[in-house]
């Protein structure tokens, strides 16, 4: 076959045409720039034949950092026309990092913002292009040409996500419907930027039941730009679901709700402490430590016991300075506000081990992603505080991606970027408010998003870190796969020498450095974390806020791990996704049910993992604080046992995971992962895994509750309780 006859062969095959929809999967490619290249008639015979679901890297070409152009021939046949509201719209998958695209010279549409944009470059790498195209600009059963301008910084770069399909126009692309929450229940927002006329229908059923319970549907006739708003009351452990149809199309828009409900019942104004009993720290390494007591504010604090070198900020209740000599030091905590006082034993454990119970704080990426900055962290630093939520525990205060300078200083020192004026300074104000102060780097040349990594200047970068006083290190494999795959070695130890090469650099600094792998599960991570001194490891990929996601993440990929976790090293299955998430400078609610939300919450307590939440703080609602400040369900993740819960039953739907606490009882979540709700008969369920109840307390609603009683346990929620068994040989 000559080169055209291939050439023709390629692009028959690389278009498949279904009733609704045309895809194209491989196309045209040049490096370089020029807006001539977006006419129809530019000649682009010579350019290479490429395909979609390969990056530009994998496809042989150069390493392209920079601009490099797709062009797609295709014809549009008029089967794909619906009315005038648009004539086709251009689902262009994922494109790394920011593209333009035109059809037959016209601008379709831009995500990302280039080098030149005002504001210069931000990737857009992992979002759909949704591109609606007038139909005046459409070659109607002729051949169009699509054009796309590509920036590409990092790698992998381009289409690498298969196809780019041309489909028909429906509802969804100029029409939305939404619920907002707002005081008492919930508005139904629709906003369309055509015309429409059709119904909204609107459905309350109860969670428990199942039962409908109202049915309201009303005609809708709203013109182009207009929105329209009913405000719906929802009490709690109710679902709302709101319908709009326009019989122009077939499709519907939906949009779903249920009624948060708080279980923790509020704690008392008078002092209650929170925290975890140990904390572990090396000989001579400074203490960051935060009593947490909730109540009513002020408070004052009193340590009894303090080993010399260690010392109280009465005021604050934050304990600092060192202590030289290794032991465990007993000591009792007391606080004191106009109400009351409370007091706590505890040991300070000086010693090899850091991280003796799972670290509990924040981290910035499931919400602020790559546009996170120190005023944003600060932020969240003064809601952990003033929210209460230090009263918890919760202590870390983590800087994900994006914090990195574009380059390293004269003697290849890492330095923060413009949008943190002064890291040394931030990590002042942490430590000072009994906060610790934590970081992200990669041992590869660069990060996940595109920053400065550290290889090649591992004991620079811990060094730079620890006199910024830095507590702990996310270090995330990411870039560090270009060196991986272009050696031929693929044992384990080629997995875990990046690891051990910088464990030893913290490890050399005057201060602890809680040492968190993010590998994302390879090699069994967790086989070897803890033999090279890592205080936890990432047991999969990226969690976000759906319920298949966290599944996978929680549930499925947490089988049979329970023997690695421990003090000092644990399994970690990614950040909290509660609360206002959105992984960039755009934030919305977690997408998961109220109920999904107790779950999460529930198996990350029984898993004994880490506890960074993943949300804004300073935006932190009443539902969300009720699942992030429930002290009995925190009390069990911080368990000084550290035994992490294993999945004893799975039936029906239902799956049970229990774990045992220092003080002789057990944690059990029973989680119900159907769509219905379903009723259990306590003792029952207990009696499957081998426990005669004594006492069982519900540790949401933090009361004792009868065992010989049936519990309706709602749609992808939980029964978790705290069991004193009678026959504690179980385990
Ligand atoms: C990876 C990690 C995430 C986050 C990003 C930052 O995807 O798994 O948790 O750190 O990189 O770029």
């Amino acid at each position: 076959m000559n080169k055209v006859l291939i050439l023709l062969s390629l692009l028959l095959l690389s278009l498949s045409l279904t009733a609704q929809e045309l895809s194209v999967d491989s196309g045209r490619f040049q490096k370089g720039d020029d807006t001539s290249w977006s006419a129809f008639d530019y000649d682009d015979n010579t350019w290479q034949v490429v395909s979609f679901d390969k990056a530009w890297e994998d496809m042989g070409l150069d390493r392209v950092n920079g601009i490099g152009w797709y062009r797609l021939h295709v014809t549009i046949p008029s089967s794909l026309r619906k009315g005038t509201v648009a004539a086709i719209m251009l689902d262009m998958g994922a494109i790394d990092d920011s593209d333009q695209t035109w059809i037959n010279g016209h601008l379709a549409g831009q995500t990302g913002t280039f080098p030149e944009d005002p504001g210069g470059y931000s990737s857009e790498w992992g979002k759909r292009r949704y591109y609606i195209v007038d139909p005046r600009w459409v070659h109607w059963d002729r051949e169009n040409v699509i054009a796309v301008r590509v920036y590409n910084y990092g790698d992998p770069g381009g289409f690498y996500r298969g196809t780019v399909k041309i489909v028909k126009p429906s509802l969804k692309y100029f029409a939305d419907l939404s619920l907002v929450a707002e005081t008492g229940g919930y508005k139904a927002v629709l906003a369309t930027s055509e015309q429409t006329s059709g119904t909204l229908n609107m459905t309350v059923t109860d969670i428990l039941t199942g039962t409908l319970e109202t049915f309201k549907t009303q005609k809708v006739n709203l013109a182009a730009w207009k929105d329209k708003q009913i405000s719906y009351s929802l009490p709690p452990q109710k679902r709302l679901k709101v319908t709009y149809s326009d019989p122009r199309f077939e499709e519907v828009l939906e949009a779903e709700v249920c009624a948060p409900y708080i279980l923790t019942p509020p704690a008392p104004a008078t002092p209650r402490y929170n925290g975890p009993l140990v904390f572990g720290v090396r000989p001579g390494s400074p203490i960051v430590f935060r009593l947490a007591f909730s109540g009513d504010k002020p408070m004052k604090y009193n340590v009894e016991g303090l080993p010399e070198g260690v010392v109280l900020d009465s005021k604050k209740g934050v304990l600092s300075g060192s202590c030289a000599e290794a032991g465990d030091f007993p000591l009792v905590f007391t606080a004191t506000n106009d109400k009351g006082s409370a007091k706590t034993s505890f040991t300070l454990k000086v010693g090899p081990l850091i991280g003796l119970t799972p670290p509990m704080g924040w981290n910035s990426w499931n919400c602020w992603g790559l546009s996170v900055s120190q005023e944003k962290v600060m932020a969240s630093a003064m809601a952990l505080i003033n929210r209460g939520l230090a009263d918890y525990g919760y202590s870390y205060m983590n800087i994900d991606d994006a914090w990195e300078a574009d380059e390293r200083d004269a003697d290849g020192r890492i330095e923060a970027n413009e949008k943190f004026p002064d890291m040394k300074a931030l990590g002042d104000w942490l430590h000072s408010n009994g906060l610790k102060f934590g970081i992200y780097s990669s041992p590869g040349d660069h990060t996940c998003g595109g920053y400065l990594g550290s290889l090649g200047h591992e004991q620079q970068d811990a060094e730079v870190w620890n006199s910024w006083g830095v507590d702990y290190l996310k270090y995330d494999w990411c870039g560090y796969s270009k060196v991986f795959d272009a050696s031929p070695d693929k044992s384990e130890a080629a997995l875990i020498r990046p690891y051990l090469y910088m464990q030893q650099y913290l490890r050399e600094q005057p201060r602890d450095i809680f040492y968190s792998l993010c590998q994302y599960g390879r090699g069994k991570v967790w086989e070897w974390g803890a033999f090279i001194d890592a205080n936890s490891w990432r047991t999969s990929n990226d969690i976000n806020d759906t319920w298949e996601s966290l599944y996978t993440t929680g549930f499925e990929r947490q089988v049979g791990l329970q023997p690695y976790a421990g003090p000092g090293h644990w399994n970690d299955p990614d950040m909290l996704i509660v609360g206002k998430v959105g992984w960039s400078s755009s934030l919305r609610d977690s997408r998961l049910t109220p109920d999904e939300q107790y779950t999460h919450i529930s198996l990350w307590s029984l898993l004994a993992v880490n506890m960074l939440i993943g949300c804004d703080l300073s935006q932190v609602d009443d539902f969300t604080f009720n699942l992030l400040c429930n002290n009995e369900v925190n009390a069990v993740n911080q368990d000084i046992l550290g035994h992490q819960a294993h999945q004893d039953v799975v039936e029906d739907g239902m799956q049970i995971w229990s774990r045992d606490l220092y003080d002789g009882s057990y944690a059990v979540g029973i989680f119900n992962l159907n769509e219905e709700s379903v009723p259990v008969l306590l003792d029952g369920v207990l009696d499957k895994i081998g426990l005669k109840a004594g006492t069982v307390r519900d540790l949401w609603r933090q009361k004792d509750i009868a065992t010989d009683a049936e519990y309706v346990i709602p749609p992808h929620g939980v029964l978790y309780v705290k069991v004193l068994s009678s026959s504690p040989s179980r385990l």
